[in-house]
């Protein structure tokens, strides 16, 4: 790492991040609620976690406590895609274990949990901590995709915890690495091995919300930092007046992205693809949905505007979405015959005759580059949407159309495109004071969850719409998040995703204002995050959030 830091990041280092009340108390305490059960499937959630499966609810309250002061060994690994304020869950934990025993240490395994099965870690100690208090990224341990699953990986993470005399392990990651943890709980409870499992909520993508997590962290710094970029779009596309503006944002399912930054800044077209599913719209009627506001605009000579559309919306689109789980189904059962056919060509004869002859007739029309995409799946079993050029395809079908009009005579619409993929770019950005301040309550609440022995949990922060002094912390049964799903072609325990709620109130406020996006250039520029100033410009959550809340 470079040694010169910029300003910012030295001003921000000294930056101490807002705990709530109950976690600042000298006395803290754990209190156990009624019994929990999964949200679906519970006969088999229960026959796979007879251990864990309807844990209580715990909240960390202030109190006479019951909760280890002896010296603990903890580890912490980083799961999964980053997400601004890991860091500060780290610093979070670290500082709270020393306050409760100076005697405590703090160990980080390396590159995600791969990390934890090879038995790679370091110590974290006050100096590394320092160095990366409020910083974005992952980097003071990495991270990676790993999953703990098979008996012989379950067995070496004992071997390791043991070896290393582990009270507990943080793992740090979305609704995958929290199944994960679950997983790993219920193991080594059976195994009577004393080490205890806690998630953390974790993803920019925000679909690890329920009843009990009212957001992931990172949600809030990723989609300020786009709304941002996307805001600094619309004024430049009404300054240039010629080109139409085509982002893809991340989020890989969900569209909580897409929708937080059009609510922040409005632009002329927003697909959401939880709608887009309800309805059963086809790939054809999007592209008819865009051309319309396009024409629209032109009409108005307005030859310009925003197209905002969400990564994970090729599996939403019903056509789409029957041939990727047909090919999840065929790839379960022959991924490495196909992957080591000779070419791209003979993959693609060989899957027409593997799918039914709709979808091979989707698979066909695609590009190659996405064809080749969509055959690959990570260790959790999901498409690599973030390769998928989605927002190209959309131009690509929407200017052949214009294309057509103009030759019929039909249009004198001009259509000039410019792409974007607003990603990476956010994932690392250093954390709004929401995320910095949340993260770090989240590593101190996890470390109370470990002195009360609880394992299988996910630590929890709440009433987060409020000031951080109110925010409440606890720690919800990974179990009670539980239902079964089906992940390349087999049904698996997994942390229902939440997706976009059309009922909901982000999605209603969409709903109500979009038309009047359309046509109008109703763009809001919400500029970049804010770290000093009044508490309703830097401290302020997400408008999700607040709608959400009320
Ligand atoms: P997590 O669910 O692990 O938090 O990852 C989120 C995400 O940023 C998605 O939005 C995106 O599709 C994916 O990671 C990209 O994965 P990778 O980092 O492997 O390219």
């Amino acid at each position: 790492m470079s040694a010169e830091i910029s300003v910012l990041q030295k001003t921000r280092s000294a930056y101490q991040p807002k705990l709530p009340k109950a976690l600042r108390a000298k006395n803290i305490k754990v209190e156990l609620g009624a019994p929990t059960q999964p949200v679906a499937d519970k006969d088999q959630i229960q026959k796979l976690f007879p251990k864990t499966c309807g844990q209580p609810v715990a909240t960390i309250v202030e109190g006479k406590g019951n909760l280890s002061t002896q010296p603990l060994n903890v580890g912490v690994v980083l799961s999964g895609g980053q997400a601004p304020g890991g860091h500060n869950v780290i610093a979070g934990l670290f500082d709270s274990l020393k306050t409760a025993n100076p005697g405590s240490r703090l160990f980080g395994f390396l590159k995600g949990p791969g990390g934890v099965i090879k038995g790679k870690y370091k110590e974290l100690t006050a100096e590394v901590i320092d160095r990366h208090r409020n910083t974005g990224g992952f980097d003071m341990i990495m991270s990676g995709r790993d999953k703990i699953e098979k008996p012989e990986e379950l067995a070496a993470c004992k071997q390791n915890f043991e070896s290393m005399k582990l009270d507990a392990l943080v793992i740090i990651g979305g609704d995958d690495s929290n199944t994960n943890a679950a997983v790993l709980a219920e193991y080594l409870l059976a195994q009577n091995c004393k080490t205890v499992i806690i998630g953390v909520p974790k993803t920019i993508d925000g679909d690890m919300k329920n009843e009990q997590i009212e957001a992931s962290f990172g949600f809030d710094t990723a989609s300020k930092t786009y709304s941002e970029l996307i805001g600094n779009i619309c004024r430049d596309s009404m300054s240039a007046v010629k080109y139409w503006h085509f982002v893809r944002l991340m989020g890989r399912a969900a569209s909580h992205v897409t929708l937080e930054c059009a609510l922040q800044t409005h632009p002329n077209v927003c697909l959401i693809s939880e709608e887009i599913q309800a309805k059963g719209t086809t790939l054809a009627e999007i592209v008819d949905y865009i051309l319309d506001i396009v024409l629209k605009r032109a009409a108005a000579g307005k030859n310009y505007g925003i197209v905002v559309v969400p990564e994970g919306l090729p599996e939403f689109i019903s056509d789409i979405k029957r041939m990727i789980d047909e090919l999840s189904a065929v790839l379960g059962k022959e991924e490495e015959y196909i992957r080591n056919l000779p070419d791209h060509s003979e993959r693609v004869q060989y899957l027409n005759n593997r799918l039914t002859a709709p979808s091979a007739k989707v698979y066909g029309s695609l590009p190659a580059d996405i064809q080749e995409v969509l055959l690959h799946r990570d260790s959790h079993g999901n498409v690599p949407l973030s390769q998928v050029e989605t927002e190209r395809l959309l131009i690509d079908l929407v200017s052949d159309k214009i294309r057509l009009l103009k030759a019929q005579g039909k249009s004198d619409a001009k259509f000039t495109s410019l792409s974007h993929f607003f990603g990476y770019e956010g994932r690392c950005a250093m954390p709004s004071n929401f995320d910095a301040d949340y993260c770090y309550s989240l590593g101190y609440g996890a470390t109370q969850l470990v002195r009360a022995g609880l394992t299988g949990y996910t630590v929890n922060v709440r009433n987060l719409t409020k000031g951080s002094d109110e925010w409440t912390a606890g720690g919800t049964p990974v179990t009670m998040m539980l239902n079964m799903e089906v992940r390349k072609g087999k049904a698996v325990p997994v942390i229902k995703k939440a997706l976009v709620d059309l009922e909901g109130k982000p999605f209603q406020h969409f709903c109500r204002n979009r038309e009047q996006w359309a046509v109008n250039d109703d763009f809001v520029f919400p500029g970049p995050i804010q770290y000093f100033g009044p508490p309703d410009i830097a401290d302020a959550p997400t408008v999700t959030l607040k709608l959400e809340k009320g």
